[in-house]
């Protein structure tokens, strides 16, 4: 009796340790045994200590940031690019407003295709409860530079958040996530700061197959897919593969860097929580450049060079540096064989197996 008791404890232990690998592999935030292809790529998180049950207001203040240029996506990239206006809502688990595997509505398609919101407005405003808050900034014609957009309420009803900003001129294709909650299921606390790296969508409204293509509406349309490097990525992340709504660029490479491995980050948006009336410094009335994060922030694993790509072999010769992506990698590949030693310390001291 004994023995089948700690053997039921210690394969706890194992499927405990199981779970705490699975976060560690990548899903953000997401309810336990609730996985699913997320549409977005948490760069930095920090946490509040601000309870999901307050009831005062809640804002987020969310920068975009536009990182799609000639010289990180080259390929077809067009005459006159620009960002149609971003735009952020706020929503409940009851509502989405795209998935990245499944067809998009006709409100979001008109996003897509013009970056017109009129359709979209009624289909938010259809939503009744389920939708709380909808914010949109300017169209921008510089693609790599940066704009605040408006605050955008949250509550504990409405903790999710979902963006779109579309690729002019392009078929339908476009930059966002969706279903970003914004209270950690893990502290039950709102995050005080999140910077969301972008990929790249397909709405799967029109087939055209580059960026200048005339309008040719899909009939059906197909889901909407992300775009990815053919052939990139290890065994968990394979291009492309339908079934996790993941396809391969376009014939022509649109996004793909110059070495045509994989596609630099099209854009980024990061948000700060802001609590309350009150003031963000005691003392001095509230002014947003008080908790507004910067316009620009370098990436180190992320940006060009002197315009060499962190994906070029010979980025060392090239730059007279070292890649700061293949210390990134080391760093992360030491911190999670930390955490496995960890991992199997606490699971062999448990179990006593020594
Ligand atoms: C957002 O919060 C502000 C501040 O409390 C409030 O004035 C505004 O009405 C709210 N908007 C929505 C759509 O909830
Ligand atoms: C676009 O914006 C970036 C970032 O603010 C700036 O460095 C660049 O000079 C701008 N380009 C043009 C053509 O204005
Ligand atoms: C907010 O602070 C900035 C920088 O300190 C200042 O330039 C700006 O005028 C202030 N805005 C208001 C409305 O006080």
């Amino acid at each position: 009796m004994v023995q089948a008791m700690s053997w039921w404890k210690c394969s706890l232990l194992i499927v405990t340790a199981a779970i705490l690998m699975v976060v560690v592999g990548g899903q953000f935030n997401e309810p336990p045994g609730k996985r699913r292809e997320q549409t977005f790529k948490v760069l930095e998180f920090e946490n509040s200590n601000i309870n999901q049950r307050y009831p005062g207001t809640l804002r987020y203040y969310c920068t975009f940031r536009g990182k799609w240029s000639a010289e990180r996506h080259p390929n077809d990239f067009p005459r006159r690019p620009s960002w149609g206006p971003p735009i952020i809502v706020s929503h409940s688990n009851g509502y989405r407003m795209w998935t990245g595997t499944e067809a998009v509505t006709a409100g979001v398609e008109s996003i897509a295709e013009d970056g017109f919101f009129t359709i979209y407005t009624n289909e938010f405003l259809n939503a009744g409860f389920e939708t709380l808050h909808m914010v949109h900034g300017e169209r921008m014609f510089n693609t790599t530079e940066s704009q605040h957009l408006p605050p955008i309420n949250v509550t504990f009803e409405h903790p999710f958040l979902s963006s779109m900003v579309k690729i002019q001129p392009s078929p339908d294709w476009f930059v966002g996530f969706s279903d970003f909650r914004t209270i950690s299921y893990e502290t039950e606390t709102y995050y005080n700061r999140i910077l969301i790296q972008s990929y790249v969508w397909d709405s799967g409204t029109d087939g055209g197959q580059t960026y200048t293509a005339l309008d040719r509406d899909l009939d059906p349309q197909i889901p909407c897919y992300r775009f990815c490097a053919r052939g990139s990525g290890k065994s968990n992340h394979q291009c492309p593969d339908l079934t996790k709504g993941r396809i391969e660029t376009p014939p022509l490479g649109q996004f793909l860097d110059y070495t045509g491995t994989y596609i630099p980050t099209p854009g980024e948006f990061e948000c700060v929580l802001r609590v309350g009336e009150g003031d963000v410094f005691a003392g001095t009335p509230f002014n947003e450049t008080q908790i507004r994060p910067p316009l620009s922030v370098p990436r180190p694993d992320d940006d060009f060079v002197d315009g060499v790509s962190p994906h070029d072999p010979e980025f060392e010769q090239k730059t007279g540096q070292s890649n700061p992506r293949a210390s990134t990698g080391v760093r992360l590949t030491i911190l999670a064989a930390v955490q496995a030693i960890t991992v199997l310390g606490f699971v062999v001291a448990a179990c006593g197996i020594l």
